[in-house]
């Protein structure tokens, strides 16, 4: 199994972005993740491309985009243009318009990941885990950094790791929110693979924190 370590860029200080994104490029991160947020679909708006632009310009890193936004088929396209890796959209969000805006990702070459919110069941990922080669199992409610752990996820992440297994398939299970050393093992156990972290790893000296993290997976 392919371990993988995600820093939420949203822990970031954004008035030193540059510095921030020199910590990340001399860290043994895999990716960065990048929390989209409208307003709408959660209750804060965020950043957008014009913010993920210059990150781009400036890492090796690979962009892993999260989109918690309202009919995320509609800023597929600016994303991949712009220079993401992946892009993971909410189920809530898209509704019946999923199975399109995952031929939409894979259409620019990008990797289409699929996120539920801590209400949504484990099965309603099943249909479109063929076409996916993410999924992503939110252990907050989206919308905020630094919000606890909610155990519950690990269930959730075991039933996606055992179907994901029975159909011979490689999708990656991230999970994503209040994700630390203590927390990101336990996932790592459930069956996950992929840990986005924001406030543990950047909290202090984030080369030394993603280390740490590294060790334990
Ligand atoms: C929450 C975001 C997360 C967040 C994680 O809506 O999707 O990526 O930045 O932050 P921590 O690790 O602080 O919970
Ligand atoms: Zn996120």
């Amino acid at each position: 199994m392919q371990y993988k370590i995600a820093p939420s860029i949203l822990a970031a200080d954004w008035l030193n972005l540059g510095y921030e994104v020199e910590r990340l490029n001399a860290s043994d991160c895999d990716y960065i993740h990048y929390d989209v947020m409208d307003g709408k679909f959660v209750p804060e708006m965020s950043f957008g491309v014009t913010c993920m632009r210059p990150v781009r310009k400036n890492t090796e890193k690979k962009m892993d985009v999260h989109l918690m936004i309202e009919d995320p088929v509609r800023n597929v396209r600016s994303f991949a243009e712009s220079g993401a890796d992946l892009i993971t959209f909410h189920i809530e969000a898209a509704g019946e318009k999923t199975e399109e805006t995952i031929d939409y990702i894979r259409s620019f070459g990008v990797i289409p990941g699929l996120s539920i919110k801590p209400a949504t069941p484990a099965e309603a990922l099943f249909p479109y885990l063929d076409k996916l080669g993410m999924v992503l199992v939110m252990s907050v409610e989206p919308g905020f950094g630094g919000q606890a752990f909610m155990p519950e996820a690990l269930e959730k992440i075991r039933i996606l790791r055992e179907e994901i297994d029975r159909r011979g398939l490689s999708v990656d299970i991230e999970v994503d929110g209040g994700i630390n050393l203590k927390t990101a093992l336990l996932c790592k156990e459930a069956g996950a693979n992929v840990f986005v972290s924001g406030s543990a790893l950047f909290r202090g000296d984030l080369v030394e924190n993603v280390r740490a993290m590294r060790t334990l997976l």
